[in-house]
């Protein structure tokens, strides 16, 4: 994606946009991990849901070196995405593609799980690997996935810098990071830090810290599963009172949950996930919906 120099945002279509480090993209990105993980769709409609989501304006992307399911899938979210942008016929030098190095899936008793490996060598490798997949030179924003408890965070970070020093990445930022961990990551990166993207949902706030911490210090603050992801919450009551609101408005409780982390402040993005056109292209809505002061009240309570 092209850096902007100006607060105009380089984009044509109407869609709320928000500054990220050096460039202006769209306050709602489409979370790609859905696309690719346990229940994905078939590649056809994945490809369709992120050209959908790119003519209805949205010009953020994000994946991982991480999103695939089975052994020799390595990076298929961002091959897919890679092939989308290829295959897509808007204005690719708008769209920011933001990946994570640092988590790998494991399948060692047949069921894909979750692991880290944030030692510095391993980083800089998925780095160079995540360009490569995307087919770009530099990475538009790298993302550190996840702190690995093996590894001091502060060699962690290292490893990120080494890419921004080589150019595989543009910019940097960290996921799953505490205020201790921004700072940590600051000294070491200076400007080259860009964005925290935590989870922060409607049944998740433990985050909520780094919301206003990340606002006090001028990074972006990017929100993963911001609907509270796509298993059933255990405490579905939480989401009574944006139903409320969502039946004042006539919208979906999902715009209004991200309405609501929209409204947070000027430094916030979301990260909706989506398996099919229609929960993207709903999502994406929330940045025309504005909640009253009153409904935000009511909505932190
Ligand atoms: N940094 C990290 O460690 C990390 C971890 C997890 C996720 N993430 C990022 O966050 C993104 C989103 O997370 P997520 O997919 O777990 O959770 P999510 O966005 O909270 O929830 C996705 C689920 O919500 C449904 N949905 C989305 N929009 C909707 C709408 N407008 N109306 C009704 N239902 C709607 C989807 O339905 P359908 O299935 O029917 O489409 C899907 O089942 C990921 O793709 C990834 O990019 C990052």
């Amino acid at each position: 994606m092209t850096e902007t120099t100006s607060s105009t945002p380089s984009t044509h279509h109407t869609r709320l946009t928000r500054k990220i480090g050096p460039y202006t993209t769209t306050a709602i990105g489409l979370g790609g991990m859905g696309l690719s993980i346990e229940k994905k769709p078939s590649r056809e409609v994945a490809i369709q849901v992120i050209h959908d989501a790119l003519d209805a304006g949205c010009r953020h992307l994000d994946t991982a070196w991480a999103y695939y399911m089975s052994g020799g899938e390595e990076q298929h979210n961002e091959k897919l995405i890679r092939e989308a942008l290829d295959t897509w016929h808007g204005p690719k030098d708008e769209v920011l593609v933001a990946t994570k190095s640092g988590h790998f899936r494991n399948f060692t008793d047949g069921v894909p799980t979750w692991d880290v490996n944030g030692a510095p060598e391993a980083l800089i490798q998925y780095g160079k690997q995540s360009a490569q997949a995307l087919g770009v030179e530099a990475i538009d924003l790298l993302y550190f996935h996840r702190p690995d408890p093996k590894v001091p965070y502060n060699e962690s970070i290292e490893g990120m810098k080494v890419l921004y020093d080589e150019g595989v990445a543009k910019t940097i930022g960290i996921s799953n990071a505490s205020v201790e961990q921004i700072d940590i990551a600051r000294s070491i990166l200076g400007d080259a830090l860009v964005a925290v993207q935590n989870q922060l949902s409607p049944i998740y706030t433990d985050s909520l810290d780094t919301v206003e911490y990340t606002k006090k210090l001028g990074l972006t603050f990017v929100s993963w599963s911001p609907l509270g992801g796509f298993r059933k919450p255990k405490d579905e009551s939480k989401y009574d009172p944006f139903k409320e609101v969502a039946a004042h408005h006539g919208v979906s409780y999902q715009q209004v949950v991200l309405a609501w982390e929209l409204a947070m402040g000027d430094h916030m993005m979301v990260l909706p996930g989506a398996h099919r056109s229609e929960t993207i292209l709903d999502s994406l809505r929330a940045d025309e919906l504005v909640l009253s002061q009153e409904e935000i009240d009511l909505l932190n309570r």
